[in-house]
């Protein structure tokens, strides 16, 4: 990774001539390139003629104040990040600062370290919200709308990999919304002979039990009632290509042994009619139970398992794939403003923080919904987690920084309840349960 230090521009916005001074000396020698305007005016200059990363302005200016400057920003900026230095007690100015948009804030005065880590910290979100498009889509599978970067997805693309160079019956395995159908279709439509081929679902659940063997076998004219013309099933209609039977823990024991019968001979015969038929069907199942429980129980056959688990992919739920949530995060935000037409607002560090807090039990759909609704709810050029569903703010909180000490955990969670009820510290007083005094003693 690059340095990000060379690398990042920041601007310094204050009134006071002495305090742009000290801060840029202070940048300037650990390697930022540092700009600094005396007013809201002087840096929107700057931000027109200038690349920023970051943007440092006081709270309190004359004329224009620190909240226009960053209302100015987040309107023409939106991939900023911003830190607002605020005057020593004043819970009000952080607090309206946040809300407008602001990453962090520093109480004035603050120590040399404060302000580099304030700033490092700033600079990291800046590259984690603004992804390279080389790292959101470094590898084939982005072609086939697969995002991921983790060890875990890593490991699965490489399973998949191998499944599209052979003919074996796969077998997908992984909680709702992680991605079992995309991942179905990508083996297809990467695979080496089949691609240009159909890839047919079929949802086992959603056909009635009488009509599972026409469906899936066909039949001819005049063997059933309802029966007017010869009909090709989908093993047919898949013929060369891939059938995908989803949720194939959900088919009825009886029909699992005519399904079997049809995997082993490679064979079917159409309802109605005595003639087998051959078939080239690549076989790929998809469950979110776990069949060997079912197995267990005796309520799927083992058999039947044992014929179609020849390449298992386990696709991880989303809490499991780290950083991936973001760069999916971002990925669907570049999908839905094309598609809203509207500007890819960035995310704020308390919308980051909400993501990465949440512990995602719909997985990639509920993350792609998610930002869906907030995109279509957000007009302001950044996405805070004001706009996000109450259902997140319940969220289980799996915070993983274990190197804090109790009582700084409790400010952060203080500060964090805080950002997230947008200021309003009756709200946040009704979820920590304390008084105001101890509130604004840990803030
Ligand atoms: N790695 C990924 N990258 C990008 N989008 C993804 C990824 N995984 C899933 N999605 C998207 O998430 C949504 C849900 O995926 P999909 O329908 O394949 O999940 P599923 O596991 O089949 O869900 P269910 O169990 O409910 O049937 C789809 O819109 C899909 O495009
Ligand atoms: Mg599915």
């Amino acid at each position: 990774m690059p340095d990000t230090k060379t690398k990042a521009s920041i601007l310094v916005v204050d009134d006071n001539k002495i305090t742009c001074e000290v801060i840029q000396r202070n940048l300037t020698s650990s390697g930022y390139r540092v700009f600094v305007a005396h007013s809201v005016t002087d840096a929107a200059a700057v931000l027109s003629h200038r690349h920023i990363d970051l943007l440092i302005t006081d709270y309190k200016m004359p004329a224009l104040t620190g909240l226009d400057m960053i209302k100015y920003a987040r309107d023409h900026f939106q991939d900023l990040s911003i830190i607002m230095l605020t005057g020593y007690g004043s819970i009000k100015g952080a607090v309206s600062a946040v809300k407008q948009g602001a990453d962090e804030y520093l109480t004035k005065p603050f120590t040399d370290k404060e302000l580099m880590d304030t700033v490092e910290k700033c600079i990291k979100k800046y590259k984690e919200r603004n992804i390279d498009p080389a790292v959101l889509y470094p590898d084939n599978w982005h072609r086939f709308g697969l995002i991921g970067q983790s060890r875990k997805m890593k490991a699965l693309f490489s399973t998949m990999q191998k499944a599209c160079e052979n003919d074996a019956t796969v077998l997908i395995h992984g909680e709702s919304g992680t991605g079992k159908e995309l991942v179905a279709r990508a083996i297809h439509y990467n695979h080496k002979t089949r691609s240009g081929y159909p890839f047919i679902p079929f949802n086992c659940p959603g056909v009635p039990p009488s009509l599972f063997e026409s469906e899936l076998f066909g039949h001819v004219k005049g063997s059933f009632t309802g029966a007017t013309k010869d009909t090709r099933g989908f093993f047919e209609a898949s013929e060369n290509g891939s059938l995908f039977l989803d949720e194939i823990s959900e088919l009825p024991f009886e029909l699992q042994g005519k399904l079997l019968r049809v995997l082993q001979e490679k064979e079917f015969t159409r309802v109605g009619e005595t003639r087998h038929k051959k078939m080239d069907v690549r076989i790929i199942a998809a469950t979110n139970q776990k069949l060997e429980d079912l197995v267990e129980k005796g309520l799927f056959r083992q058999d039947l398992f044992f014929r179609i688990n020849v390449i298992n992919i386990e696709i991880p739920p989303l809490r499991d794939r780290g950083n991936d949530m973001l760069l999916l995060a971002k990925h669907f935000i570049v999908k839905f403003a094309k598609q809203l037409e509207k500007k890819e607002p960035a995310l704020t560090e308390n919308a980051i923080a909400a993501l990465q807090n949440h512990a995602w039990p719909g997985n990639v759909r509920e993350l792609e919904n998610l930002i869906h609704r907030s995109l279509i709810m957000n007009e302001k050029a950044y996405l805070h987690s004001a706009v996000f569903p109450n259902a997140m703010k319940n969220t289980l909180c799996r915070e993983k920084n274990l190197t804090l000490s109790l009582d700084e955990m409790t400010r952060k969670y203080v500060r964090d309840v805080v950002a997230h009820t947008c200021g309003n510290k009756t709200k946040a007083l009704k979820i920590l349960k304390i008084d105001r005094k101890t509130l604004l003693k840990k803030l």
